[in-house]
């Protein structure tokens, strides 16, 4: 037998049946070797090799930024960041995951401040700090203009931060490599509050529902959907009206909640 048939885990469940053929290739996981399908994501390789999460992993579809990892090949000085739900593993990837990274968020009521540069700088003064060195845009799994937005908000351009930071799924990568050691992704969730609150138009549409919710409108459905048991939210749920592809005008036949 293989040195490599030696190394397979046992692991539970269908993510035991590989197709025929599948190659295993070594991987360390905060420095431990295991061999795993080379067709595998990171978090399922973790998987794979026995390890259980109750942490670093969330939606598993690349949008809850719990699974910022960090990795390094055998032998290349590069550090690597990425997903772990999104990046299937390589071989000799050396890398361990990054829960959570510790960053401080400014306390502020939004009614009370102004999408300005004054804002920014009170809130968080050390974006004043950058030095261009890029590193956030480097790290940053989801291809985001970090530094562009870091400028921007030094300006005080909010609307430019809110849309270049619109896809930021706060994993912390980009602050956990900063020099300066700012906080990009609060400093970036601040910039989108204050542009959704000073500078986009009121959707017109949407205050007739907020009167009806202030009204209690959803109340009484609220406490039976509540209290509803599981046998018939699962009917609720299969049993419900849904929209047709490509409908442009179509309503639901029960209109008492619209
Ligand atoms: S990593 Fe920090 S210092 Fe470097 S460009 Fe980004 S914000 Fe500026
Ligand atoms: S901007 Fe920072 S926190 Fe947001 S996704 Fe990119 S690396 Fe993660
Ligand atoms: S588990 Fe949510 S982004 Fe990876």
């Amino acid at each position: 037998m293989s040195d490599v048939k030696k190394e397979i885990r046992v692991a539970t469940g269908d993510r035991a049946i590989l197709p025929e053929g599948t190659r295993l290739v070594p991987i360390y996981i905060m420095g431990k070797k295991y061999m795993v399908p080379e067709t595998m994501t990171i978090q399922k390789a973790i998987e794979y090799a026995g390890y259980q999460f109750i942490r670093s992993c969330g939606c598993r579809g690349g949008i809850c930024g719990a699974c910022p990892t960090v990795y390094r090949i055998l032998g290349d000085y590069h550090l690597n960041f990425c997903l772990a739900c999104q990046t299937v593993v390589k071989e000799n990837m050396y890398l361990t995951q990054i829960p959570f990274f510790p960053a401080n968020r400014a306390k502020y009521n939004l009614e009370e401040v102004d999408a300005s540069a004054e804002t920014v700088m009170k809130l968080y003064p050390e974006v004043l700090k950058c030095v261009a060195c890029n590193t956030c845009t480097k790290s940053c799994p989801m291809d985001i203009e970090v530094m562009e937005y870091v400028n921007a908000a030094m300006r005080g351009d909010i609307a430019k931060v809110a849309r270049l930071s619109f896809d930021c799924i706060q994993c912390g990568l980009c602050s956990s490599r900063c020099p300066a050691q700012i906080q990009h992704f609060h400093l970036a969730q601040l910039c989108r509050r204050l542009h959704a609150r000073y500078q986009v138009p009121q959707a017109e549409h949407l205050k007739p529902r907020v009167a009806d919710i202030r009204a209690g409108k959803f109340e009484k459905i609220l406490k039976e959907l509540v209290n509803d048991d599981r046998e018939t939210l699962e009917k609720l749920y299969v049993e419900r009206e849904m929209e047709p592809q490509d409908s442009h005008d179509w309503e639901p036949s029960d209109k008492q909640f619209l």
